[in-house]
């Protein structure tokens, strides 16, 4: 195949970069390892039926006025009058069954909103990576990997991530070529990926949620695969992608 006829997946480091990298044609895929994405996964995988993404607090508010669960986080904590806060453990279970979930987050609702207008737009997080890697490779088209970062600026594991995923579908397809940010996350997972825990010890996020006793979703965040699921975007909510 020649370098014409591939497509193209790139990196971008932050939902305020994301205008340099949007294209018409390309899957945006929205990665908030810590913890966003992570959360809506498990919400999926534990059967919620629609969540709505929401970039204000205000909004997420109006929502749970109407009736509907809402989750809500800044700085890492849960805000009071929620329903839950942005760990993935608040959505397992039972009780998010069926549900339709309005959530808003410090970065990872920032991130989707800021690509709302992609060809697609689907979530990413360690726990659905191979899933989400399979489904990837059989669309035929470039792909933008949005690390939300940590209020617009870079994060480790959100790159972290990005690596994983560029070096899984670089490695099994030969329809793509890489752009820089690509390939320097590339390079990076290869140094991080039998240690992450370990790589990610100064990481800012890992530190700020480590502060808060939240250990168990860092080690939990990081395990390929529990919620197995594609949330994507249809119109003003994210569903479970029919595979
Ligand atoms: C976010 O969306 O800002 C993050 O997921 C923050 C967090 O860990 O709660």
């Amino acid at each position: 195949m020649s370098s014409e006829t591939k497509h193209k997946i790139d990196a971008c480091f932050s939902p305020h970069l994301y205008p340099v990298y949007a294209d018409a044609e390309s899957i945006v895929v929205v990665i908030d390892v810590f913890r966003a994405t992570s959360a809506i996964c498990v919400a999926f995988h534990y059967g919620a039926d629609k969540i709505i993404p929401v970039a204000s607090v205000e909004e997420a508010m109006q929502y749970k006025q109407q009736g509907f669960l809402a989750g809500a986080e800044r700085d890492a904590l849960k805000l009071d009058g929620f329903d839950f806060g942005n760990s993935p453990y608040d959505y397992m279970g039972d009780h998010v069954k069926g549900k339709t979930i309005a959530l808003t987050t410090t970065n990872g609702t920032q991130a989707i909103e800021a690509a709302r207008n992609a060809y697609k737009v689907v979530v990413g997080s360690f726990l659905n990576i191979d899933v989400l890697c399979e489904w990837l490779l059989k669309q035929n088209r470039g792909i933008i990997l949005l690390c939300s970062g940590w209020k617009n600026k870079f994060n480790m594991e959100d790159a972290l991530y990005a690596g994983a995923i560029t070096e899984k579908i670089f490695d099994q397809s030969d329809k793509f070529t890489l752009g820089d940010g690509c390939l320097a996350l590339k390079y990076l997972y290869q140094q991080a990926k039998h240690e992450p825990i370990k790589f990610l010890v100064h990481a800012s996020h890992k530190e700020r949620l480590s502060r808060l006793g939240l250990k168990k979703d860092i080690k939990y965040c990081l395990t390929p695969n529990q919620a197995p699921v594609i949330p994507i975007l249809e119109g003003k909510y994210l569903v479970k992608l029919k595979l």
